[in-house]
């Protein structure tokens, strides 16, 4: 990565490169006492905070990473008043809930339902034990100037699976790259504007207030994954071709509702089989628009479905080349909860739960995550009628979804999913601010 312009030492290092380590505790708290904070968010958090620049050198990486964003409330809390330009984080997550698709606000966490919580803390470590620490220190310097409503303890799955998400999945494969900050973008990577992902950069439109420069919307959500329940589907409908076995059939209709093979290879680029090495390959595995020479765009599954969850979140050339360059997130989430268990395996049954601590960062959460949700995995007629919903994130309020496409042997053939395997468990909406905003505005 270079700089040319990004003043990294003021941007969070969550927000470009993500934290880079295996274990990550979501600390969502009050601010009990706005007077006693301020000092403390000053003295006590800010010298901890990890910038981008200390994250991109191992060398000075510290042993835990700290990352904080405040929800409206919270700034509220602070008495920090100006707009920051955005409806939806001034409303928070949970007045947004019926757009998003969530079925109920009784499958939220309850801590989530409502406006309570005014920030996050991110702790991200190599192990639990160094997360402990630092924050049994930084409790103890906080004193009860803040009050914990609710954490989450997220970490990388055990051994080969690291990097997966819990269906099987490699993830943090595509994210954006950001010009001025990505020196050498990936063959297929997108490249947005660095104010596609902060404030009043270049490419932000909408009028901020001055310190809010260099933040950006941290969209969380807990999103509960029902692996047995997820394997057990895939197993009991593979597709059905003379050249595969069962086992064979069900893992490409797995790949097909993602758009990739478990080792990441894009099923547009190996529709059949799965193929580890150009899964494993940065300078392939983003490579491909969905356009095949012989092939009519608008009409073609055979390589890749329509309704394929990276195909919903970022249709590349179904929507004109160049692709969209609005709707980009930069992603930085972490799978949290223990490995499926030999009951649950046998019984295809969730008993404890397990899914993706999902973060990402944009400058609009109405042209972010919002919209990824709602008008694009949600939209059964997105990116052409008959598409149905993203099988994996596609949330209709609980409604059954249709999904077509996934059968490259019929593409007429629909597949209906009467189980969501991925739930909502609330999040919501924060404010990562650059370091200096932290210093100069919400600290004083
Ligand atoms: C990509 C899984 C939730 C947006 C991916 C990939 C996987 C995956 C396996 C491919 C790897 C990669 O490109 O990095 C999941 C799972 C989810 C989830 C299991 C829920 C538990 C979401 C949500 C959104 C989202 C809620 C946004 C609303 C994206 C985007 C990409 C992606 C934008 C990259 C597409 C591309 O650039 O090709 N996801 N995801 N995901 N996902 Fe998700």
């Amino acid at each position: 990565a270079a700089d040319a312009g990004l003043n990294l030492d003021d941007i969070q290092g969550d927000v470009l490169i993500g934290m880079k380590k295996n274990r990550e505790l979501f600390y969502f708290f009050t601010i009990a006492n706005a007077a006693d904070f301020k000092p403390k968010l000053s003295g006590s958090i800010l010298p901890l905070i990890t910038s981008t620049t200390q994250l991109l050198d191992v060398s000075t990486q510290p042993e835990t990473a700290l990352n904080i964003a405040f929800s409206q409330t919270g700034l509220t809390a602070l008495n920090v008043t100006d707009s920051l330009g955005d409806s939806l984080f001034s409303g928070g997550q949970f007045k947004d809930l019926a757009n998003l698709g969530d079925p109920s606000a009784t499958q939220w966490v309850p801590e989530f339902a409502g406006t309570g919580i005014h920030g996050v803390l991110l702790f991200a470590s190599d192990t639990d034990d160094h997360i402990n620490t630092a924050v049994t220190n930084l409790e103890s310097a906080l004193g009860d100037s803040i009050t914990k409503v609710y954490s989450l303890q997220a970490g990388a799955r055990p051994g080969a699976e690291a990097g997966h998400e819990h269906f099987g999945f490699l993830d943090g494969i595509s994210n954006p790259a950001v010009t001025g900050f990505t020196a050498n973008p990936m063959a297929g990577q997108a490249v947005v504007a660095p104010g596609t992902i902060l404030l009043s950069e270049t490419g932000d439109a909408t009028t901020r207030p001055s310190w809010a420069k260099d933040g950006t919307f941290l969209a969380f959500r807990q999103l509960k994954q029902l692996v047995p329940e997820f394997n057990a589907f895939l197993t009991a409908n593979p597709i059905v071709d003379g050249n595969l076995t069962a086992e064979q059939g069900s893992d490409l209709l797995g790949a097909r509702m993602v758009g990739r093979w478990k080792s990441g290879a894009p099923v547009d680029l190996s529709p059949l089989v799965d193929d580890p090495a150009l899964g494993a390959d940065p300078t392939r595995n983003n490579n491909f628009t969905f356009t095949h020479s012989g092939f009519t765009l608008s009409s073609d599954q055979t390589h890749c479905p329509f309704s394929a969850h990276i195909r919903k979140t970022r249709p590349r050339s179904d929507l004109g080349t160049p692709e969209d360059a609005a709707h980009h997130i930069m992603r930085a989430g972490i799978p949290y909860g223990p490995e499926v268990s030999d009951s649950e395996a046998s019984s295809g049954t969730t008993s404890t739960e397990r899914g993706l601590a999902f973060v990402a960062y944009q400058s609009s959460l109405a042209n972010g995550f919002h919209f990824l949700q709602q008008i694009w995995a949600n939209n059964a007629n997105f990116v052409h009628a008959g598409t149905g919903a993203d099988p994996i994130i596609g949330a209709l309020a609980g409604a059954q979804r249709v999904v077509g496409g996934l059968d490259p042997t019929n593409s007429a053939k629909t597949t209906t999913l009467t189980t969501d395997f991925v739930v909502s468990r609330g999040g919501e909406y924060f404010f990562a601010p650059s370091l200096s905003a932290i210093a100069s505005k919400l600290s004083v």
